[in-house]
């Protein structure tokens, strides 16, 4: 028997880990352990996330909570070494590129425990970004880079990683995405949200460079405003947002806007499934956009994640309303050529594929 200790702790890593444990419950001679950091820890952040994808209850939560990110990665770090001690695991899995995904990463490794990385390989360039450092060290640490797209292995190939560490397998996200394309409809939102099937646009901003800076968050508000008289905004706000909304005094920019908590993973998906047009900075998004052939105008400098741009719907518009209302008339007027492109093997296989990497690497 081969014991692998899976990690999760903030919103984004549960539809990652969901279809993959499920995939390995196939493959004999596997026992699957899930630890759950809690780097996420209110409802709608992490505990509604955990029952709705069918993830099994968390073998051990390390409850970390938030801090600062010497704090939250020493706290994971910390509780992880007494998982990794008690459960002596074949292998460690870690997904994404948040502090826990590091921290666990850091552990392992020190333990000479393999991890296998899901989603290896993206690169933003920029080291401004947390996450950019936690993807830095992940993949240079980690024994198995499962990338997503196949920019990710050009990257890790420059950066001298082995190739036969580097297997491409796809995106594992849309894999959770297809399974529940199916419930995801809009009667499920209402009655607290009522909107009509592609006549609305979604928003969501949640990232440090964005919403902790008055003026680049003032910026891409005028931007939204204005979007906001063409079409109704729906806006699920982060609990970091909704506190800068707060001490910024944003409010008067949200005429037109719809302001909710943060969503369920169905709830979400039901909105963007559905929407003429995203807006936002999250990672997961540009991808889930794309795979929803539905336009996406990424509020950041740079991506991580080309092949949305190259192979799928998204925009990188930056932060100034010029170009947010630029990139805004050009994805008015994309084809239905444009929206149906999809990068390769962003099928719902990735968990299948992986299952058998971890087959062949645990067992040869
Ligand atoms: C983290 C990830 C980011 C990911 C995002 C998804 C890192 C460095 N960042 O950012 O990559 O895109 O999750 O949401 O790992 N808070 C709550 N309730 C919670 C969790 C957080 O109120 O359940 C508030 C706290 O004020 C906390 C703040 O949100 O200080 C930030 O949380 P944190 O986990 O540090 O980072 P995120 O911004 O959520």
């Amino acid at each position: 028997m081969k014991t692998i200790v899976h990690v999760v702790g903030a919103r984004p890593n549960y539809m990652k880990i969901a279809p993959l444990m499920d995939a390995l419950t196939k493959v004999p001679g596997i026992r699957q352990i899930l630890v759950n950091t809690g780097q996420h820890y209110d409802e709608a952040m992490s505990k509604g996330f955990l029952r709705e994808l069918s993830l099994p209850r968390p073998d051990r939560d390390l409850e970390v909570g938030s801090g600062s990110h010497a704090v939250q990665t020493a706290k994971v770090m910390m509780g992880f070494e007494e998982v990794c001690l008690a459960e002596k695991p074949d292998l460690v899995v870690v997904v994404g590129d948040v502090n826990s995904t590091m921290a666990a990463t850091l552990v392992a490794a020190k333990l000479l425990i393999p991890v296998a990385h899901v989603e290896a390989g993206l690169r933003s360039g920029d080291r401004a970004m947390p996450e950019e450092i936690n993807r830095l060290v992940t993949d240079r640490l980690a024994d198995l880079l499962l990338t997503p797209s196949s920019d990710g292995d050009e990257h890790l190939k420059a950066e001298g990683v082995p190739p036969e560490k580097i297997v491409l397998v796809g995106n594992i996200m849309i894999d959770t995405l297809m399974r529940h394309l199916p419930i995801a409809t809009l009667d499920r939102l209402r009655p607290r949200l009522d909107v009509k099937e592609r006549s609305y646009a979604v928003l969501t901003l949640h990232r440090p460079s964005n919403v902790d800076h008055a003026e680049t968050f003032k910026g891409i508000l005028e931007a939204v405003h204005e979007i906001a008289r063409d079409m109704p905004i729906v806006f699920p706000v982060h609990p970091r947002t909704r506190e800068r909304v707060r001490e910024f005094g944003l409010e008067r920019y949200f005429e037109g806007v719809t302001l909710t908590e943060p969503l369920g993973y169905v709830d979400f998906l039901s909105l963007s499934s559905h929407a003429r047009l995203v807006l936002s900075d999250s990672g997961g998004l540009q991808e889930e956009s794309t795979a929803l052939g539905i336009p996406c105008l990424t509020l950041r400098e740079n991506t991580e994640r080309p092949a949305t741009v190259t192979h799928g719907t998204n925009r990188v518009v930056g932060t100034k309303p010029a170009n947010i209302m630029a990139g805004y008339r050009a994805a008015m007027a994309m084809t239905q050529a444009d929206l149906d492109r999809r990068p390769p093997l962003w099928d719902g296989h990735t968990a299948e594929r992986i299952a058998v990497v971890l087959q062949k690497y645990l067992f040869g």
